[in-house]
């Protein structure tokens, strides 16, 4: 669904642009481009499933003026449904836990979200979703007029970003041969693929998780960054949703966002670190000539005191890697402007 003139701020939701990366992989054989979704007004490509999903269930009729909204989410999808309910004045209460960054929560309290916070992790699981999907459901027994978004299930997430695919085949006037999507609640991988197989597009699908996610059967472990990879298998997963799965770790994340912005100047999140280091990882296998297109999910801003910060990683990881690899182009580039000076 598509947001209309009268939506005010969230009718600014969709159309990001479609760059080509040409620096940040040295000597690249195929087209690189990057769908820019740090451009939605609310900062991220979850900005797509929160109003789809608000929306929808608007004309369904199960959001109604005093409808509660109440979602567990630290970060941008909290940040997209914060946005929407502000807009259309509904209450929206956040689930979140004491892994949520200050500037998150912030963003959320200044859309008017109430943050309601779980303090301890599910004591079976060890982990804070399990605790904070209790909380949700203890909430939606205390509010008699609630709607629960439950975006790790619900299909209007994926639905949402059919027409991010549709927006991506109209600037290349083709499918791209592949589409690296992160993965979390899998509802980008989903709709996009969804797309794409209902128009038989020969399009590699290729789902970029973190080291220590579940969602592709690989064993649980901790993870700093967040955004993509969950604790669970998410309801909207399924077999085969992806050509392939590609987990990145942390430290690569780091890695692939320095670049990014070292090389063309993006300033991007974790996720989309991720996703440029899995291509880096695949990129001998990318046949000359092929289209690819990476989904860059939100903003680095958000990151300015984990990933941009060089005390968090040495924290963190020990040491600070060495990022930036000159490309060809790039040097190509200095010595032409080198001469045009001299
Ligand atoms: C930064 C970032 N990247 C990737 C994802 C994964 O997207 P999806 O939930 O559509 O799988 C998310 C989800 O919240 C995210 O915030």
């Amino acid at each position: 669904m598509r947001p209309l003139a009268d939506d005010g701020v969230l009718s600014a939701l969709g159309n990001t642009p479609l760059i080509q990366l040409k620096k940040v992989i040295p000597d690249l054989h195929f087209q690189l481009f990057a769908k820019l979704e740090s451009l939605n007004p609310g900062g991220s490509m979850k900005d797509r499933a929160a109003f789809n999903i608000i929306r929808r269930a608007i004309e369904k009729n199960l959001i109604r003026r005093d409808t509660v909204i109440i979602e567990s989410s630290s970060g941008n999808m909290g940040i997209g449904l914060a946005q929407a309910c502000r807009y259309y004045g509904l209450q929206f209460i956040c689930v979140v836990d004491p892994k949520i960054t200050q500037q998150n929560r912030r963003l959320i309290e200044v859309y008017g979200g109430q943050i309601d916070l779980v303090s301890k992790p599910d004591p079976v699981s060890g982990e804070y979703l399990v605790s904070r999907l209790r909380r949700v459901h203890e909430l939606l027994q205390i509010h008699k007029n609630a709607f629960w978004p439950n975006q790790y299930a619900n299909i209007d997430n994926a639905d949402a970003h059919q027409q991010t695919i549709r927006e991506i085949i109209s600037v290349l006037d083709r499918a791209p041969d592949y589409l690296f999507c992160a993965v979390s609640t899998c509802g980008t991988l989903r709709g996009c693929g969804t797309y794409l197989k209902a128009r038989a597009a020969n399009t590699r699908l290729i789902a970029v998780d973190a080291v220590g996610s579940v969602i592709f059967g690989a064993h649980k472990g901790t993870r700093l960054i967040p955004g993509h990879g969950a604790a669970m298998r998410p309801a909207l997963w399924y077999p085969h949703i992806a050509d392939q799965c590609i987990a990145i770790s942390d430290l690569e994340c780091i890695i692939g966002c320095r670049r990014l912005a070292s090389t063309e100047a993006v300033l991007a999140g974790g996720s989309s670190g991720a996703i440029l280091m899995a291509v880096e990882r695949i990129k001998s296998s990318i046949p000359n000539d092929a289209i690819c297109v990476v989904i860059l999910a939100d903003r680095g801003e958000r990151y300015l005191d984990t990933i941009y910060s060089d005390q968090w990683v040495l924290e963190r990881f020990g040491y600070l890697p060495e990022v930036v690899r000159h490309s060809v182009l790039e040097e190509n580039l200095c010595s032409a402007m080198e001469n045009s000076y001299s």
